[in-house]
């Protein structure tokens, strides 16, 4: 007999990082977490991802602050966030002693569930992350980048999840950023995956191709316990299946959530109001973008080449740009597409395109062919990394063990601008933007 469904919800942090540039106000998500909060989700993604990043550099909120405000409204949901392995919620790779003292602070603050992920799937890359959490007590889900290419078969993605359990997960997460898991591979996926590891699986993906419910069905049937989703008015396009949508689908079956469907409603109508006040950064697409599925790309990456190529007055260049993005991906081992090596990906289609191939090479490429990002699904172009690198040496195991840790310099440089730990981590996540962030608090309290 199959237990009841359980629900992630994603309004708070995937959905608006989705749908309206990550700009939801923390003032616009309290009035209505107390309601939230009775319905019974198995959490509530609020926190990480890119919201981090937006709360200081446009809204001027402390990330800190909004997650102690968010917490003390939740009695008895789980609170959950996202975090991109030895890249925390940041860009670049951090020092052991980083990613500790992050983990530690988010884990003080009130976040109960920790989803780790790696671009690249390196489980080197995830594994301090996932200590870090477990010695902090905290859930560690382990995530799955999922992606289609000649090397990322339903072995490579067993393996990977066998892997991840050993590390330590106590779940595993099938994260399909870009909504291309069809619903019968799902299917064999999740089977193979409860067979191979005995862990709850948890699924998720965004609608951008609309086949993500149908995924879901798929992977509930096959034995996923979890789905996540948002409510309706922050869901479908760019951004999560729709909660009232799946508890109807599953409704009187083995699957039943048992959510209240009254109380759903009344939480999606004051969704609905937000929803309109953001207009002016809404720029999901109306319609369901089957091109993602040609193509293998998340949405906002044709959204990106299209902004791109029309500032460069290139738009005519377009078909030329997506010809190329998996010729580059395969050059590069076949990254999956996910912050950063969507962005890292796309940028060097679109600079091969117009400037010839690989005339210029970015610096993040540059890194990534010395293995500074860790190690690459399947094999490099050996041509053009040893073109790049001009015979030094790629360096294998990982790139951060190189460094000296980086929180006693990191809290030197910040000075007087920081007055706590958690201040500390914000100027290390991103120094320019907490750095005028700061200031602008000293200001305003001096
Ligand atoms: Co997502």
């Amino acid at each position: 007999m199959q237990q009841r469904i359980k629900i992630t919800d994603t309004t708070l942090r995937d959905a608006h990082q989705s749908l309206l540039a990550t700009r939801m106000k923390t003032e616009d998500m309290l009035p209505i977490l107390a309601k939230m909060d009775q319905v019974g989700y198995q959490s509530l993604e609020v926190w990480g991802g890119a919201t981090f990043d937006t709360c200081m550099r446009f809204l001027n909120e402390d990330p800190w602050t909004r997650l102690d405000q968010i917490k003390s409204r939740l009695k008895k949901t789980p609170v959950q966030m996202l975090l991109r392995g030895q890249n925390l919620v940041g860009y670049r790779h951090y020092t052991d002693d980083v990613v500790e003292a992050f983990v530690k602070k988010a884990v003080a603050h009130g976040v109960d569930i920790f989803r780790i992920f790696d671009a690249l799937n390196d489980p080197e890359n995830v594994a301090k992350a996932i200590e870090a959490v477990k010695k902090e007590g905290a859930h560690v889900q382990a995530a799955i980048s999922f992606t289609i290419s000649p090397v990322h078969d339903l072995d490579y993605f067993v393996k990977l999840s066998k892997t991840l359990a050993g590390l330590g997960a106590d779940s595993i997460c099938i994260k399909d950023m870009a909504g291309l898991c069809a619903p019968y591979v799902c299917y064999q996926l999740v089977a193979d995956i409860k067979k191979a590891v005995n862990l709850p699986v948890q699924l998720h993906t965004h609608y951008t191709s609309g086949l993500g419910s149908m995924m879901y069905l798929k992977g509930i049937e096959a034995g996923a316990a979890v789905i996540d989703t948002a409510a309706s008015a922050m869901a479908l396009s760019t951004s999560q299946p729709a909660t009232e949508v799946m508890v109807a689908a599953l409704a009187d079956t083995p699957y039943d959530t048992g959510l209240d469907m009254n109380l759903l409603t009344e939480i999606n109508d004051y969704f609905k109001e937000i929803r309109k006040k953001y207009g002016a950064v809404d720029v999901s697409p109306s319609q369901v973008d089957t091109q993602v599925l040609k193509y293998q790309i998340p949405g906002g990456m044709l959204s990106n080449f299209i902004n791109q190529l029309k500032e460069l007055q290139a738009l005519d260049r377009l078909q030329e740009v997506l010809d190329e993005v998996p010729r580059v991906r395969q050059d590069l081992g076949y990254p999956p597409l996910v912050t950063p090596t969507s962005q890292m990906v796309g940028q060097q289609a679109v600079t091969n395109v117009l400037a010839g191939r690989y005339v210029m090479v970015s610096s993040e490429v540059k890194s990534y062919l010395k293995g500074m990002y860790g190690k690459t699904p399947g094999p490099v172009s050996a041509e053009l990394q040893n073109r790049v690198l001009r015979g030094e040496k790629p360096i294998s195991g990982r790139s951060v063990d190189t460094l000296s840790p980086m929180l006693p310099s990191l809290r030197q440089e910040a000075g007087e601008l920081i007055t706590s730990e958690e201040d500390l981590l914000l100027y290390a996540m991103f120094p320019a933007v907490a750095r005028t962030f700061l200031e602008n608090r000293q200001k305003a309290t001096a």
